[in-house]
């Protein structure tokens, strides 16, 4: 074996080690960039499953409720009043008509009428037929017409306005219902 052969021989050794190298090295870095792609496939997927549509407004509600401060603070007319007034006002309008809507005439004449019709107070006609005098022949109608106009003492609706004509009718029903003929 001449030098020359010897130093070729062993850079075909060399050369064969490069190639080894190379072709390994090109396998990790392959490895390498099917296993990003592989998560980068992972992460769209489980995105898409968890944050998409209905349940993704669902975490973002959970989100804000967390997020919410412990107590809330009457600053005035902020937004957060301006809300609860809006809100109260939503609730008084659904309350608009007493008693949500009863025209149950004898409940009514407890709740409202009786605390003046019982002992007839200033006045006021009472369950006992002798109390009306000359009352009666106004008729039903004239009679409903003044308890919802109201009569010198008596307040308008019995000073319930948010009685309806339908039930301050019912409640005038009630009491002549109850007087002897
Ligand atoms: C604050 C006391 C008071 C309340 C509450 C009240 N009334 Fe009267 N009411 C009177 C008085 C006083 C009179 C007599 C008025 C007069 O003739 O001067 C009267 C009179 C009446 C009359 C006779 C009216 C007429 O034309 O002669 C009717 C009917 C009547 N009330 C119905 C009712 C009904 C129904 C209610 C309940 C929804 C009611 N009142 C609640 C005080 C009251």
């Amino acid at each position: 074996m001449s030098r020359f052969s010897a130093i070729r021989g062993l850079s075909g050794v060399s050369e064969e080690h490069d190639r080894q190298f190379i072709k390994t090295f090109s396998a990790v870095l392959a490895g390498l960039v099917a296993f990003t792609v592989v998560i980068i496939v992972l992460a769209l997927i489980i995105h898409q499953r968890e944050f998409d549509g209905e349940q993704s407004a669902a975490r973002q509600a959970a989100v804000e409720e967390r997020l919410k401060p412990v107590a809330g603070i009457y600053a005035g007319e902020t937004g957060r009043a301006a809300a609860q007034e809006a809100a109260q006002a939503a609730e008084s309008e659904q309350a608009e008509v007493a008693f949500d809507g009863s025209t149950d005439g004898e409940m009514i004449y407890g709740r409202v009428c009786a605390a003046c019709h019982d002992s007839g107070a200033a006045g006021a006609p009472t369950l006992e037929t002798s109390t009306w005098g000359d009352r009666l022949d106004k008729g039903r109608d004239e009679l409903v017409a003044s308890a919802i106009n109201g009569l010198n003492a008596m307040p308008p609706r019995g000073g319930r306005s948010d009685l309806s004509d339908e039930q301050v009718g019912a409640s005038v029903d009630y009491m002549l219902d109850q007087l002897e003929d």
